[in-house]
């Protein structure tokens, strides 16, 4: 019999109730609460630590152009305004959602305060009649959304990940049935790879299927045309510019969190769509607007990232170029020129390097049984164009020492 959640509350610690087990609360990943921060250096209870952990990729709202003009929106917008969108919004709502709508390519694009609110807002609302076809690693959130939106009626089924045959099969089982909905991630960084989204896009054709893609991780980092000198690509317009892809059958969301450093999200899509979602969406009838100075913050960081955005997707990939080179001998699981940089190991000796890490104040990201890897656990060094070439050194001569004892050293190796 299932314990309550209440239960647990009163006998053990939250972690355990959430399911962060001790392993990873051990290696000091959870509950981490830092002083201050200054680029990539966090400090904690007064001592300086490297952050590797942070997924604020590319550190535009660094730059001294982006702090003038947030503290000049200030004093014309203030913080806040507290009402919904759909009844009232501030000008720079919609300026944001043009500066958005031209990145992309797309006609126009729906702010909402995060991907979470997004997913939530319109599966359970657009979805009712139809049938949802889920990658089994589509990101929590967007699972969490399609029970939801099972319980309005919706019928659910899951695929196995990026298995196009498996998608086929369902698509042909049910497309006869009525709408069906592929939702899926566009790019999974935990394994650094995308999902095969022309493949999808050529099945939703064939059976007069729609797609939710959620481009949480690709947004900003990921743009049009990459070639051999910048395999990211350029503009950082997401997964619809690195594939040139064509939204008339597409619900595309997107975060600036992790490319932008700003927590608001938009949605794209087919025009008679948005607008029934800016009319009916629950969180833009419901909720507030994202707040003001996220919206200054986002404003002038879509218009730096046009100037100075590919510097910076320049100075990432050379970040991460430069770690692979001084660690040859590591066998990392990612292609060189994605953020996040992957080693897979039993769980015992990841967290053992963890931990030696943590004890010269390095955190990266400990993950057991994740699922690119679920016989042991990963570390993930996550790379941004903000870390110093001595932050990268520092983290390389770390890893020397800790393989150059012999029993780490073999365990790169027996998995
Ligand atoms: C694939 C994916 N989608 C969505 C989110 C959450 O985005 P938001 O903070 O905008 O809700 C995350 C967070 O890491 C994510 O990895």
């Amino acid at each position: 019999m299932k314990t309550s959640l209440a239960k647990h509350l009163t006998q053990r610690n939250l972690f355990e109730v959430l399911g962060y087990n001790d392993a990873v609360r051990e290696v000091g990943l959870m509950g981490q609460t830092f002083e201050s921060l200054q680029g990539r250096e966090l400090s904690i209870q007064q001592q300086t630590w490297l952050d590797f952990v942070s997924m604020n990729y590319l550190h535009l709202q660094t730059l001294p152009a982006v702090h003038q003009q947030i503290i000049q929106d200030l004093s014309t917008w203030g913080i806040s305004y507290t009402a919904p969108a759909s009844y009232i919004k501030p000008s720079l709502l919609p300026e944001v959602e043009a500066l958005l709508a031209q990145l992309v390519g797309a006609e126009e694009t729906v702010l909402f305060s995060s991907t979470s609110h997004i997913v939530n807002s319109i599966l359970p609302l657009l979805a009712a009649e139809c049938t949802l076809l889920a990658d089994e690693h589509a990101y929590f959130i967007t699972k969490e959304a399609t029970e939801i939106a099972r319980y309005r009626g919706a019928s659910l089924h899951t695929y196995r990940h990026n298995d196009l045959d498996h998608l086929e099969s369902l698509l042909k089982e049910h497309a006869h049935t009525g709408l069906c909905i592929v939702l899926t991630d566009t790019f999974y960084p935990s394994e650094s790879r995308f999902a095969p989204l022309p493949e999808i896009m050529s099945l939703l054709e064939t059976y007069d299927a729609f797609l939710y893609l959620d481009d949480a991780h690709a947004f900003g980092l990921f743009g049009a045309s990459p070639d051999e000198a910048q395999p990211l690509g350029y503009g950082g317009g997401g997964a619809i510019t690195y594939f040139g892809l064509k939204l008339d059958r597409v619900l595309y969301a997107a975060g600036l969190s992790k490319p932008f450093g700003v927590p608001i999200s938009f949605l794209t899509g087919p025009k008679r769509t948005l607008d029934y979602v800016r009319t009916l969406a629950p969180h833009l009838k419901h909720s507030s607007t994202p707040s003001l100075l996220h919206l200054s913050a986002a404003k002038s960081i879509l218009t730096e990232n046009t100037t100075h955005g590919d510097a910076m997707r320049q100075a990432l990939l050379e970040n991460i170029q430069r770690f692979r080179t001084l660690n040859p001998d590591i066998p990392f699981k990612s292609p060189v020129h994605t953020p996040f940089q992957t080693i897979h190991l039993s769980e015992e000796h990841a967290r053992a390097i963890a931990r030696q890490l943590q004890e010269r104040h390095i955190l990266v990201v400990f993950q057991e049984e994740p699922y690119d890897f679920s016989k042991g656990a990963a570390l993930r060094f996550v790379f941004s164009s903000l870390h110093t070439h001595a932050q990268i050194d520092q983290l390389s001569q770390a890893l020397h020492e800790i393989f150059a004892q012999d029993q780490y050293r073999s365990a790169l190796h027996a998995i």
